[in-house]
């Protein structure tokens, strides 16, 4: 059985950093208070012309050049993201034409919203696993900066915009040891943003809304059993992982699940103090990081996890 392979990373973060210091002029809030309650400090922020496909797209270049791989071999592209450019096309057929390429395996968005790039992993290794694909571009991508409410400081602290990516190949070697992903659909109402096109009109609030406490509660809960679930089904001792590579939402959320899991946190890559929540992004831009530092290295096991809105989450275990 084929196994898959992350052969290369790359992200890409917008040039505008919107700071602590930004916010308390926008909204009533202090830098004390983002900081101790979510250790985020900056953020980036698209411009208004760039778009999500933008952003996949540097991420998907810099991936393609660390793969070394002609783009042309890519035959798969999915795009994990809730903030999509166009209702339709997909940001992923978007990508496809401003890569140039051809794919014979199909291009498609994902929205799992801030899991979303563990279940674009996840189907794209079954696509591989199948024999369906073989290479595939895998992104998490979000301009959640689009459908934030900057005068609620409940929220706005919080996300940056972002984009990650992963060249996934066909390989006789693990690999994607194997992935878990859950929804629970009774928790809807306490992270959404509700509004949609509907007769040329929004419909419903076009905004994020979110009550911080259950989702901080219910995100802790989900990645601390998520990883224990599946390093029991793929018979990994999470003892042995040499790095944990968590959605980024909330300092606090990402030091629990660690202690939880009896994880140090020096085994913990950590971007959130400078990357803020970027949704779909967080994982792929957090693992392109420890990667290009020198941290990751070939052979490592890994554990990426993430939740979010739906609710929605998953982990994966690699051997990088
Ligand atoms: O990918 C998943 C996406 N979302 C998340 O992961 C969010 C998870 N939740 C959290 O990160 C935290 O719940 C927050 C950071 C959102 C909030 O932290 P908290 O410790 O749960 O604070 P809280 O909501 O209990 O609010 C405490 C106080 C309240 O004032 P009172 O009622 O005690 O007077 C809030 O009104 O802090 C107030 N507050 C703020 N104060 C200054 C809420 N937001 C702010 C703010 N600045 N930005």
């Amino acid at each position: 059985m084929k196994f898959s392979k992350i052969l290369a990373t790359g992200s890409y973060l917008p040039e505008k950093v919107l700071t602590n210091q930004d916010l308390e002029k926008m909204v009533e809030t202090t830098d004390e208070w983002i900081t101790e309650r979510t250790g985020i400090k900056t953020r980036h922020i698209a411009a208004n012309e760039e778009t999500t496909c933008d952003m996949a797209y540097q991420a998907a270049l810099k991936a393609i050049a660390m793969a070394d791989i002609d783009v042309n071999q890519i035959d798969l592209i999915i795009v994990g993201t809730s903030t999509p450019d166009a209702v339709m096309p997909s940001t992923a057929c978007y990508l496809q034409e401003k890569l140039g390429i051809k794919v014979t395996s199909g291009a498609f968005d994902l929205q799992a919203a801030c899991s979303g790039f563990i279940y674009a992993l996840n189907t794209a290794d079954c696509y591989i696993k199948t024999e369906q694909a073989k290479t595939a571009l895998v992104i998490g991508v979000d301009k959640l900066s689009k459908i934030i409410d900057y005068t609620d400081r409940g929220t706005c602290i919080l996300f940056g915009d972002g984009a990650g990516a992963v060249i996934l190949q066909a390989s006789d070697e693990a690999g994607v040891l194997g992935s878990k992903i859950y929804a629970d659909g009774s928790y809807t109402s306490i992270l959404e943003c509700g509004g949609a096109v509907n007769q040329g009109q929004v419909m419903g609030n076009p905004y994020v809304t979110m009550d911080g406490q259950a989702v901080f509660k219910f995100a802790v809960r989900a990645l601390s059993n998520v990883a224990k679930d599946l390093a029991e089904s793929v018979k990994v001792d999470l003892g042995g992982i040499d790095w944990m590579v968590p959605h980024q939402a909330n300092i606090r959320i990402i030091e629990s699940t660690a202690k939880m899991l009896k994880l140090p946190l020096d085994k913990v890559v950590v971007t959130v103090d400078r990357h803020g929540n970027t949704s779909a992004a967080s994982i792929p831009l957090a693992l392109d990081e420890a990667v290009r530092d020198g941290r990751i290295k070939r052979g490592d096991l890994i554990l990426l996890e993430g939740v979010g809105a739906g609710f929605a989450w998953g982990a994966s275990l690699i051997r990088f």
